[in-house]
């Protein structure tokens, strides 16, 4: 898998969550290795790359990142976005979600937990302690260690999502996600782009 994904300058690595996408938060610990679907995720500092994710006390996923210090976040496809709702209805506490939801992962860079296949961009992240915020507010800082997409949708800086199965797409609530949808030429310019095919 890595041959087919492309480095993403960590300067940039930003870009890969600025549009609010769901991710998938994936962790391991000493052999234990768990998935959930996180929507509260956001970019939080350039240099070094640092992201938010409201990680709840009550999830497997926060005592797997408590324990190890690090998760990664998976920017999934449209198209695995059963899987993802499944993966944030049950817990991993009641066994593996991975292999029930169809999941399947490739190793990591710079972190133990797992990547995600069917996604459009990972940030692999080691999280910076900060007790008060964890507590309070279930808030984790993280600097962003690695970071991957597929050059498919993915390039020089820029989303580029070629059909409708590969788009990102976001969490409203109660089972409503809405697709990622089609780009807006830069204000700059003086016209909009045609409609894209969905
Ligand atoms: C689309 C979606 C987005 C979610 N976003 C978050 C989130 O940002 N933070 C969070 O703590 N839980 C979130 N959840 C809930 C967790 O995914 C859910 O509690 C999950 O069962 C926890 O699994 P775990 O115990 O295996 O870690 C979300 C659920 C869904 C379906």
């Amino acid at each position: 898998m890595r041959e087919k994904i492309q480095s993403v300058d960590l300067a940039k690595c930003y870009l890969l969550l600025n549009h609010g996408p769901v991710t998938l938060v994936t962790t391991a610990f000493r052999g234990r290795r768990n998935v959930m679907a996180a929507s509260w995720v956001m970019p939080l500092d350039f240099d070094p790359p640092k992201v938010a994710a409201v990680i709840s006390g009550d999830s497997y996923t926060r005592e797997l990142i408590e324990a190890s210090g690090e998760f990664a976040l998976n920017v999934p496809f449209r198209r695995i976005a059963d899987k993802v709702f499944a993966a944030g209805n049950a817990s991993g506490r009641d066994g593996d979600k991975f292999v029930p939801a169809g999941l399947t992962t490739f190793p990591a860079e710079r972190i133990g937990a797992p990547l995600v296949y069917d996604c459009a961009a990972w940030l692999e992240c080691k999280v910076i302690p900060e007790a008060h915020n964890q507590q309070r507010y279930d808030l984790f800082i993280a600097e962003v260690a690695a970071a991957w997409a597929d050059p498919a949708v993915f390039s020089q800086g820029r989303w580029h999502f070629p059909d409708g199965a590969r788009r990102t797409f976001h969490y409203q609530a109660g089972g409503v996600f809405f697709q990622t949808g089609r780009m807006l030429e830069p204000f700059h310019r003086a016209h909009m782009n045609p409609p894209e095919k969905d």
